[in-house]
């Protein structure tokens, strides 16, 4: 197990590495760009380079270069190129996360709209400051998204795989929309239920995160429909773990681990399957306490702690990681009986493996 995850760790880092190669590169060309529009643009874009580049994992290129290696080892070079779409979705989709979900801290670092809030402060002064820091960070979110199709758009490869790569991308930008409405209105909905969480996890996690890059890579390649569908049956299950994960994390992790705030889904009232199964199994006065704890602004340190007692009490916490075992499985599974290319398949089962097992 540990040569295993020595070997992910390895492989992980020497993708990370030529990722953010590319993108530095082609955010010094935009810098450029936006510099030949005025002094604002040119600040935010740069905001956008640094966001980018602070940290992150990276997953979700490495998956698209790893959808295209299932098929090809045909030009390496250039699907390292192209799976950096992914990435500025990535940013994309954070900044506007975060802004959503009222958080302030993002890869260990403020998040996009508060590093906006802060330069309105500096040059413009206090007043509807936050507003400020909201309205750009809407905007560099949608910035970041089109820069991501011009990549895929401008890539070298067959006009016709680049045409249902980019469909593909706006797929998965849909899903994450919708996802997201579902995630929002949840936070209000009285009841919910297993089966509506994990669609929501679908839409707006598995489909971004794993299932649509490996799409998009395989797509760059030529892959067929039944291609596509093997792809879906490690990535969706794996993505779902992905973010039942991030729930366990949100809760338990270390904030100096995940670079997130910690307890700020109870904060805000997320509906984790977490939550769900700790009200299902708690006592009346327990439940209690949890209701009083979900979705509260001024919850204290100790009512969160109050929480978690409860959730690794009723066994909602081991139900959860179960969750995420089996899921993982069910990945690797998929993509053993495939006939894609051995280098890919073994990274693939072992990256299930880093996913099932990640402390950020
Ligand atoms: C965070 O994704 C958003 C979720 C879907 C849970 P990651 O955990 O992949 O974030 P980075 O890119 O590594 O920061
Ligand atoms: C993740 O949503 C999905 C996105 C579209 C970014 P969350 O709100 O659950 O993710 P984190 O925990 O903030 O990264
Ligand atoms: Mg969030
Ligand atoms: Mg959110």
């Amino acid at each position: 197990m540990r040569t295993i995850s020595a070997d992910v760790n390895g492989l992980l880092a020497h993708y990370q590495t030529q990722i953010n190669e590319r993108l530095e590169e082609f955010f010094d060309k935009k810098v450029e760009e936006a510099s030949r529009i005025s002094n604002h643009t040119r600040e935010v874009v740069i905001g956008t380079k640094e966001y980018t580049l602070r940290g992150g994992k990276r997953l979700r290129p490495i998956f698209c270069i790893l959808g295209y290696k299932c098929l090809s080892d045909h030009n390496p070079e250039a699907i390292i190129g192209a799976s950096i779409s992914l990435e500025l979705m990535q940013s994309s989709l954070l900044i506007h996360d975060d802004i959503m979900d009222e958080d302030e801290l993002r890869r260990g670092k403020q998040t996009f709209h508060i590093v906006c809030k802060d330069l309105c402060e500096r040059q413009f002064g206090k007043n509807k400051a936050l507003k400020f820091g909201e309205n750009i960070a809407i905007v560099a979110g949608d910035l970041l998204e089109a820069y991501g199709e011009e990549v895929l758009a401008k890539s070298p490869f067959k006009s016709e795989h680049i045409k249902k790569a980019l469909a593909t991308y706006a797929g998965i930008v849909k899903n994450v929309g919708y996802g997201q409405i579902l995630d929002i209105t949840a936070e209000r909905e009285g009841s919910f239920n297993e089966a509506e969480i994990l669609t929501i996890h679908k839409l707006k996690t598995a489909s971004y995160t794993i299932e649509g890059p490996l799409h998009i890579g395989a797509l760059l390649a030529g892959a067929s429909e039944a291609d596509l569908q093997i792809l879906s049956n490690y990535g969706i299950p794996l993505g779902l773990a992905f973010q039942i994960q991030d729930d366990i994390l949100g809760l338990f992790g270390s904030e100096e681990k995940t670079g997130k705030p910690v307890g700020s889904d109870i904060r805000e009232g997320k509906k984790t399957l977490l939550i769900l199964h700790a009200l299902e199994k708690s006592s009346k006065n327990e439940k209690e306490l949890i209701v009083k704890a979900l979705g509260n602004e001024r919850v204290t340190v100790e009512e969160i702690d109050t929480v978690r007692d409860i959730v690794r009490r009723t066994g909602s916490l081991d139900y959860s990681k179960k969750l995420v075992a089996e899921m993982t499985d069910k990945a690797v599974q998929a993509i053993k009986i495939s006939d894609f290319r051995t280098e890919a398949k073994d990274f693939l089962i072992n990256i299930a493996g880093f996913i099932g097992d990640r402390e950020y």
